[in-house]
């Protein structure tokens, strides 16, 4: 709260920054809010356009906002058949790294062939426009091909990020209607080698609307035999392997769906966030090139995973739409030593470095021997995303990391905004340690009270739509209406973030106002932990918390009370985690589980979860009077 140290950018740097001033900034925004069409009608010309369009914004729906009606485009083609007249034709496009160590360069071009014929692979197994195909894959060059070649013909996909259970496979797949999913025999991680398809084969057992799917072979098949379902499972390469170079992009409409990413909320059961092709390429184009302040010679590399948002948005689609050279690393940092990221950007000479508070505090705990090894001096530029990042993890970056002289973007956005909406800009913006700072062009946020008056600390709130946001929760329109557009009478979108606004008007997001908590940057709502716990025949009841963690931000605490006659010992808090790890996956599983004969609870018998949260921060109770039975609270506290 009284963080006052601040860092200009370097005037190195500022010159020769896409963006150069603070009046530049300035004037460039005050532009794209009072003049929104204008504005995004503008940056838009950059990009290749079937047909361009009516309206840029047609907003008599709202919530339910339209964004470059009429115009037909196709998202692949700006990523990568744009770049292929000029320059950029023989650049590469990815340079892929294995966990083990193989080395594979993407040109342009290869990735343009690469794409193509997966795609007529997917065509020739009946994949139309509009149809699911869903991903489970790890970090491989299959997995942006896969990404590139549904969106090159119009299929939505639906990634499921690889650590999940084979529980939520299914649920994703039945939910999105998948038609194809895409997996890999087996992963590597950490050295340990991980038999994917095996979870697939489970997941999708009762998936009615799955007919193939596809499997990359990343392993000799006598190390990795797979069983190989007749008439269903087919090889990736023996479906690439004879289809034509070339297919064409499909021409889409502004509003065709473009991809759904399940993310997790307030409820037990993850939505399924709806994200379509014009407004979002437009969005994630223009956020990159600013942000990121992406040129030709940059190597960058973003070390989330392609199965979250962050993956989507600024791995592939905006910095691809920048004809940027990606570096992408398949595994854990800490393999085979804790210096792999350090050995990679050396390596490779990486200019550009996007990563999340939590790998930066395991990196601190590690200690600075493992990164003083290493020839860094190739980075200009680095960012943060997830959540917020506690200064003196800034601080390390800044120095340790940025050698005093990279800019850093403390980038806040969500799944649902489909990119970056909070940022400092780099080659402008004064940064402070753990604050996102200001808003990125056409975004207007508002620190409101529950009652919606203006406050310094208060919650998060965005008053314009803009093209990058979420258009819809898939098969369920309500829902959609209901969790973001419903507070404050629908003038403002709802993110479920605190914020702050300082002396300067920038921006300090306090961590979620709502029952969401954010582990190692995984968004996991605590009312999906609930619902399993409950589900295990001992329990009667059960509530989850998020509490702060040295490296992983947020952990989580389950609190359990059991049926009559049922025991609380360890051998149910086996089975209690077990079936966290069946139903969501081992990233979810709770820090602690507590028993108790009773839960604090209100005479009206609502669960009071602010208290559990305090005894679990050893916070001072205050007046508990309004408690039923003030007793438990105590049988819980000294458990901690
Ligand atoms: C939530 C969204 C955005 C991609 C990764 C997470 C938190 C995100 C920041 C940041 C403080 C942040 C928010 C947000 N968050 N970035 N720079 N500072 N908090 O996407 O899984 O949709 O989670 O992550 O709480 O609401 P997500």
């Amino acid at each position: 709260m009284d963080e006052n140290r601040s860092f200009p950018p370097t005037k190195e740097f500022s010159e020769k920054a896409h963006i150069k001033s603070m009046e530049a900034y300035k004037s460039m925004y005050q532009q794209s809010i009072q003049d929104p069409e204008k504005f995004w009608s503008e940056v838009a010309n950059d990009l290749h356009w079937f047909k361009k369009w009516d309206t840029v914004l047609e907003d008599s729906k709202k919530p339910f906002f339209s964004w470059y009606k009429g115009a037909k485009t196709n998202l692949c083609y700006n990523c990568v058949d744009r770049h292929l007249e000029g320059p950029n034709k023989n650049k590469a496009a990815v340079i892929w790294e294995g966990e083990p160590g193989e080395e594979k360069v993407l040109t342009y071009q290869d990735l343009h062939r690469e794409i193509c014929k997966f795609a007529n692979g997917l065509k020739s197994l009946g994949v139309k426009k509009g149809d699911r195909v869903a991903l489970y894959l790890p970090m491989v060059p299959e997995l942006i091909i896969s990404v590139l070649a549904c969106a090159r013909i119009g299929a939505v996909h639906s990634v499921i990020f690889a650590g999940f259970s084979a529980e939520s496979i299914k649920d994703r797949v039945q939910d999105s209607g998948a038609k194809v999913i895409v997996t890999e025999d087996a992963s590597y991680r950490r050295g340990k080698v991980l038999a994917l398809k095996e979870i697939v084969d489970l997941g999708i057992q009762d998936c009615k609307t799955i007919e193939k799917q596809i499997v990359v072979k990343r392993h000799p098949h006598k190390e990795m035999p797979c069983t190989m379902q007749e008439g269903r499972d087919i090889w990736y390469h023996d479906l690439v392997l004879d289809q034509a170079i070339d297919c064409p992009a499909e021409e889409m409409d502004a509003e065709d769906m473009l991809f759904l990413l399940y993310t997790s909320g307030t409820t037990g059961k993850p939505k399924g966030i709806i994200h379509t092709t014009a407004g979002y390429m437009v969005y994630t184009y223009l956020t990159s090139k600013y942000i990121f302040d992406l040129k030709p010679e940059d190597v960058y590399w973003c070390t989330a995973d392609i199965g979250w948002i962050t993956g989507h948005s600024y791995i592939i689609y905006g910095p691809l739409q920048n004809a940027a050279t990606l570096m992408v690393y398949e595994g854990a940092p800490n393999f085979p030593d804790n210096s792999r990221f350090w050995n990679l950007i050396e390596k490779y000479k990486v200019s550009v470095f996007y990563t999340a508070p939590t790998a930066i505090r395991a990196f601190m705990k590690w200690g600075d021997s493992w990164v003083d090894k290493h020839d860094l001096s190739s980075l200009r530029l680095l960012g943060t995303v997830g959540e917020p990042i506690n200064p003196e993890a800034w601080m390390w970056y800044h120095t340790k990391i940025g050698a005093e002289k990279c800019p850093i973007v403390d980038t806040w956005w969500q799944t649902e905004t489909g990119g970056i909406l909070l940022s400092p800009l780099p080659g402008v913006t004064p940064t402070k340690p753990g604050c996102a700072t200001l808003p990125f062009f056409g975004i207007e946020p508002a620190v409101l009270s529950e009652e919606g008056d203006e406050v310094r600390a208060g919650i998060l709130s965005i008053k314009q739509p803009w093209p990058g946001m979420l258009r819809g929760i898939y098969g369920d329109p309500e829902r959609f209406k209901e969790t973001y557009w419903c507070k404050w009478n629908g003038e403002y979108y709802f993110p479920g973030d605190g914020a702050r606004k300082d002396e300067d008007d920038y921006i300090w997001i306090l961590g979620r106002v709502d029952d969401v908590v954010n582990v190692s940057g995984h968004r996991i709502g605590t009312a999906e932990l609930e619902s399993i716990n409950i589900e295990h025949s001992s329990v009667a009841e059960s509530a989850v918390i998020g509490v702060p963690h040295e490296i992983k931000g947020q952990g989580l605490v389950s609190f359990v009370t059991v049926k009559e006659g049922k025991i609380a010992d360890d051998e149910l808090k086996k089975a209690l985690n077990s079936l966290v790890a069946q139903k969501i996956g081992k990233f979810a599983l709770p820090e602690k589980i507590i028993f108790s004969s009773d839960l604090p609870k209100t005479r009206s018998g609502k669960i009071m979860r602010r208290i559990l949260r305090d005894i679990a921060e050893g916070k001072a109770l205050g007046n508990l009077s309004t408690l039923a039975d003030p007793s438990v609270v105590e049988e819980i506290q000294k458990q901690f």
